[in-house]
């Protein structure tokens, strides 16, 4: 969950370092620190507690000494709170070696107890100090960073990238990874380590990717890659599909406004060049794989949180335009309850990171028992998209809010194309059906844009109920998942109690919690729509009005059925039953962002969180 980078070359090692921190912060925001190697081979750090801003703030007043080698750190808290202790980097071999780690030490506690009884002494709290004092030891003995990573690792049980300097050996970062992220940067004269190209992009496109269980040593003329045996290994190389401005602010208040704007864009990146005439889907990265469409008796999606209500949304379409049962597990329930998987399962992750560890987990879970993966996923070279057998990008561009917007509808545009490819490849899906669904989504753009301007009307509902504590969300069928969407975002962003049901599950329980004054959006189906849910559906708007509830439904511009029923509503415009979720979740991602303002919260770094979260 931590934010990692490591720099090697001629420019300002703190600028480079920092800079790199800025566009990483998404992934941990508790503490930040850097090190950096002097011209005079001194190793300088400075660490504290707090956003980044805390350190900048910090090394304004009181610069480092800057120098051509450094990394730098920005956390999120596992062991130890953020405290100026608990920060990285971490010392060992008295203060010349600097280490910073993303994930998590497993054995910490054994070798901490190893570490003391050799009479070292701890500093923090952390799980990450141990490893800082092993190579520190290991250093002493071999006068190689490299050569000490080998013999740590070789120790350490977890998730961890590592990245370590020591002030003897000036001009070199060495890396190491183990179910957590890291890539290198390729420059001219130099290069760089991050947990994502975001580190490094302002300079270069051209990256590598290191893999599981692989060292990395970079100089300003060399990349040198070695497995933890210290074999020679490669990384693989990949170019960076997106400028240093797709991951700026560009005027926007937040990262979150910006990418609610982009919306609109995300999904006709995704959408584009992959559906021609009469509507017929070419995903040429799936037919190695899945051309054979007929020996997938089933599909399991994983995913977690966002990821997993746009893969909702996904089971229930591949399964109607398919008819390949498709289903969804929390990547995290997954793998523990023992479920059948075989050669006949198709799994599809979904995950806009590619590095959630759960869902990492339980696609390495699922190939071990020999199904086929496939990997929705919106980062280049991430993870879990180098270990499926085969990818299906979305191509929402960067997304650096905690809270993803773009990223969720342009999975569920690919989940759709998936289910298209599918249907046609065994011929479940019409020549009428293909041809309606390419009018939908060229259709999509414009009609998303049109509610990305529903902005100023939610703007306004949010700020009279800043005072809100507890707003409920409801939804059917493809209304479900968007229901369930919105009160995660106003739990992430706004801190208070929401709930998304199905409508349908209100008389079974939930119903007793509506009391005068409640607060419920509902996603209310389209009354075109072929099945009969429009009027159930109102039905339970009339039930929760009853009981008092403010309603505010979100429905299609002509509704005149919801009127007289709802407190406020929501036009949107009329589009077929799969596109609808993708319209009416618009709304939602505007009001969590500006409940989160009305209440004077930080919006793109909610508290407790993380962009990634890479440790399980
Ligand atoms: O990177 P992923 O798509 O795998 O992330 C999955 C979830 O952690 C993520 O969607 C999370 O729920 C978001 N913060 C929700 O806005």
């Amino acid at each position: 969950m931590c934010g990692i980078v490591g720099y090697v070359g001629q420019r300002s090692t703190a600028q480079v370092v920092l800079g790199g921190l800025a566009r990483l912060e998404y992934r941990g925001y508790d503490s930040a620190g850097i090190a950096i190697i002097t011209p005079g081979n001194a190793l300088v750090s400075h660490k504290r507690a707090g956003k980044l801003s805390v350190l900048r703030d910090d090394l304004a007043t009181n610069p480092l000494l800057d120098g051509t080698t450094g990394i730098g750190h920005t956390r999120w808290a596992t062991h130890g709170p953020p405290t100026d202790n608990n920060a990285h980097p971490h010392l060992g071999d008295e203060g010349k070696l600097a280490l910073i780690h993303n994930g998590i030490i497993e054995n910490y506690e054994l070798l901490k107890r190893e570490l003391v009884e050799q009479g070292e002494t701890f500093h923090s709290d952390t799980d990450s100090e141990v490893v800082a004092l092993m190579l520190g030891r290991e250093y002493r003995d071999t006068h190689d960073v490299s050569t000490a990573m080998q013999r740590v690792v070789a120790r350490l049980e977890g998730a961890f990238t590592l990245l370590a300097v020591h002030a003897n050996q000036p001009g070199v970062v060495v890396g190491a990874r183990r179910n957590s992220p890291l890539v290198v940067g390729l420059g001219e004269g130099e290069n760089f380590l991050g947990s994502d190209v975001a580190a490094f992009v302002a300079y270069t496109d051209k990256a590598m990717a290191v893999g599981q269980d692989q060292i990395v040593t970079i100089t300003p003329d060399s990349v040198t890659v070695v497995d933890f045996e210290g074999k020679p290994a490669n990384a693989t190389p990949f170019t960076v599909d997106w400028d240093a401005s797709a991951a700026d602010k560009g005027g926007w208040s937040s990262f979150m406004a910006k990418e609610i704007s982009e919306e609109p864009e995300a999904v006709a990146n995704t959408l584009r060049g992959r559906v021609g005439a009469g509507g017929i889907v070419t995903l040429p990265e799936l037919d190695a794989v899945l051309g054979d469409s007929v020996s997938i008796s089933r599909i399991i999606f994983i995913a977690c949180g966002t990821a997993a209500y746009a893969s909702m949304l996904g089971a229930y379409a591949i399964e109607k335009w398919s008819g390949i049962p498709a289903t969804v597990e929390l990547s995290h329930e997954f793998r523990y309850r023992d479920p059948v998987v075989d050669a006949s399962t198709l799994i599809v992750s979904v995950s806009q990171s590619g590095e959630t560890m759960d869902t990492l987990m339980a696609v390495r879970y699922a190939k071990e028992k020999g199904a086929t993966t496939l990997s929705i996923c919106n980062t280049q070279g991430a993870t879990i998209a180098r270990e499926s057998d085969a990818v299906l990008y979305t191509y929402a561009g960067p997304e650096v809010a905690v809270a993803s917007t773009k990223a969720f509808l342009s999975q569920v545009v690919a989940t759709y194309l998936l289910g298209l490819y599918l249907g046609q490849h065994n011929d479940r899906v019409s020549a009428e059906l293909s041809a309606q669904l390419a009018q939908d989504f060229e259709d999509l753009p414009d009609q998303l844009e049109e509610m990305v301007q529903t902005g100023a009307r939610i703007k306004e509902l949010a700020g009279w109920m800043a005072d809100t504590r507890s707003v409920l969300f409801l939804g059917r069928h493809v209304g479900y998942p968007v229901a369930l969407e919105g009160a995660l975002k106003l739990k992430e962003l706004a801190y208070i109690h929401a709930e998304g049901f199905a409508a349908g599950e209100l008389k079974h329980g939930p119903i007793a919690l509506i009391e005068p004054g409640q607060i419920v959006f509902v996603v209310v189906p389209s009354p075109r729509d072929p099945s009969s849910l429009h009027a159930k559906v109102v039905s339970n708007i009339q039930e929760i009005r009853a009981r008092g509830a403010r309603v505010i439904a979100i429905a299609e511009k002509a509704d005149a059925a919801v009127l007289p029923h709802a407190d406020e509503v929501i036009a949107v415009p009329f589009a077929s039953t799969f596109m609808e979720p993708l319209l009416a979740v618009v709304p939602l991602h505007i009001f969590g962002m500006e409940l989160a303002a009305a209440k004077g919260l930080d919006i793109d770094q909610p508290r407790n969180l993380a962009k990634s979260v890479t440790v399980e």
